[in-house]
């Protein structure tokens, strides 16, 4: 029998994930594969970049929804999926990570009845300010098939009455990104375009909206860069968010931190795994330095990836000047070292492959209520 799937990705961070699983899926005959690119993302250097360097088939449809509020770009991309499935009549529809479109493609395919399949279900920040919170537990609610990187999400999804069978403990499929690319990243010569040199450095980047369009927030958050920056120099590739609020700033930045715009996949990767730390608010680069043994410190009060906390090398450094230097400080006296989190292993694309075919073996594979 053949299992016909759509991927549906649509932003930076959906892109490192969805490449292992296609690639996986197409070298399996048992599976067809559809990817579907909703265009939440759309500059280069955020969309386009990373299908070549990620080695990801054109999409078969591109939506092209762009930026909007929340509610527009969720509609948006509601309403120019649904056609694409009509025609596509899958088995299942693959979403990833927590971002709008992942909430959009998971609500459309389930109110046509098609089988949802969530890659990164059951993090959860227990922080319901966070658009990324709410998208997260809604995917899950209607969600078939759970694919969950770490241990507490499995824990998350059973106390939120997710019944055993739907979930499986895959690990960190962006891991599998990581790994097949770090050799020919370290072959950038990014340090060299940036004239960052030999010496240590730190890597910057922002993009929580509660960090980046908070004025409050955003001066604490830069203070404590500034006062860092006068130890390490500070390298920064800004989030489009981010730009305009950074060109807005009345009080300029130090030259000790230099702004640059977003970086390729390759690029980043060569930055965060030979810098001496990452100050980041960004989800997916805690579990990299964790996977890379890079000290993080996240500039958040809390975080839906706890075990980059308590088994990897992130800490919450919190959001004002005197958490971050605290943080900063401890980093310095005791760099944690950290371990890798079980099935952080580079393969749990091979992992969800074998979920997904145990899945659509049984009858109730094809089973379609929630
Ligand atoms: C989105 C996700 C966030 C994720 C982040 C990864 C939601 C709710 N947020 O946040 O979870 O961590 O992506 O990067 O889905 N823009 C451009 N060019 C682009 C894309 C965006 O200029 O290619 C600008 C636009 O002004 C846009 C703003 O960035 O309004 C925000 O983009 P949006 O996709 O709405 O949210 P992100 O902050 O990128
Ligand atoms: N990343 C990148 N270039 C950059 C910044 C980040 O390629 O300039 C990569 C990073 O290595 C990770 C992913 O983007 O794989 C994380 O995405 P992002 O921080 O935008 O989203 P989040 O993980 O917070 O949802």
């Amino acid at each position: 029998m053949l299992v016909r799937l759509v991927c549906v990705a649509g932003a930076r961070p959906n892109f490192m994930k969805i490449a292992p699983l296609i690639e996986a899926l197409r070298q399996d005959a048992a599976f067809a594969v559809r990817l579907v690119h909703t265009g939440q993302h759309y500059d280069e250097n955020m969309s386009s970049r990373f299908f070549g360097e990620l080695g990801l088939p054109e999409p078969d449809y591109h939506l092209a929804v762009g930026s909007g509020s929340h509610a527009r770009q969720t509609a948006a991309v509601m309403e120019r999926l649904e056609p694409v499935l009509e025609q596509e009549q899958p088995d299942g529809v693959v979403v990833a990570g927590d971002v709008n479109s992942t909430l959009a493609a998971a609500l459309t395919a389930k109110k046509m009845g098609f089988t949802v399949i969530h890659l990164e279900a059951g993090l959860r920040s227990f922080d319901r300010t966070m658009p990324e919170e709410i998208n997260r537990i809604v995917t899950d609610a209607i969600s078939d098939v759970l694919l969950v990187s770490e241990e507490s999400g499995v824990r998350n999804l059973l106390r939120e009455g997710v019944p055993e069978e739907r979930i499986e403990l895959v690990g960190n499929i962006m891991i599998d990104s990581l790994r097949k690319h770090l050799d020919q990243a370290l072959q950038s010569d990014i340090r060299v375009r940036l004239g960052i040199g030999d010496g240590a450095f730190g890597l910057v980047t922002l993009h929580r909206p509660a960090n980046v369009d908070d004025e409050d927030r955003r001066s604490e958050i830069l203070a404590a860069l500034a006062e860092i920056s006068s130890e390490v120099p500070l390298y920064w590739p800004v989030h489009p968010r981010s730009r305009a609020r950074l060109e807005a700033q009345r009080t300029p930045l130090p030259e000790s931190i230099h702004l640059c715009e977003p970086l390729g996949y390759l690029d980043f990767l060569c930055l965060e795994a030979t810098c001496k730390v990452v100050l980041t608010d960004s989800g997916g680069i805690q579990e990299e330095t964790t996977a890379l043994g890079v000290p993080c410190l996240t500039l958040r009060e809390n975080t839906e990836r706890p075990v980059t906390v308590g088994c990897g090398t992130n800490r919450l450094a919190g959001t004002s000047k005197e958490s971050i230097l605290s943080a900063w400080e401890q980093t310095k006296a005791n760099p944690k070292r950290g371990e890798l989190p079980p099935l952080w292993d580079g393969h749990a694309a091979e992992r969800c492959v074998e979920a997904l075919r145990r899945f659509f073996a049984k009858p109730q594979g094809k089973a379609r209520d929630v």
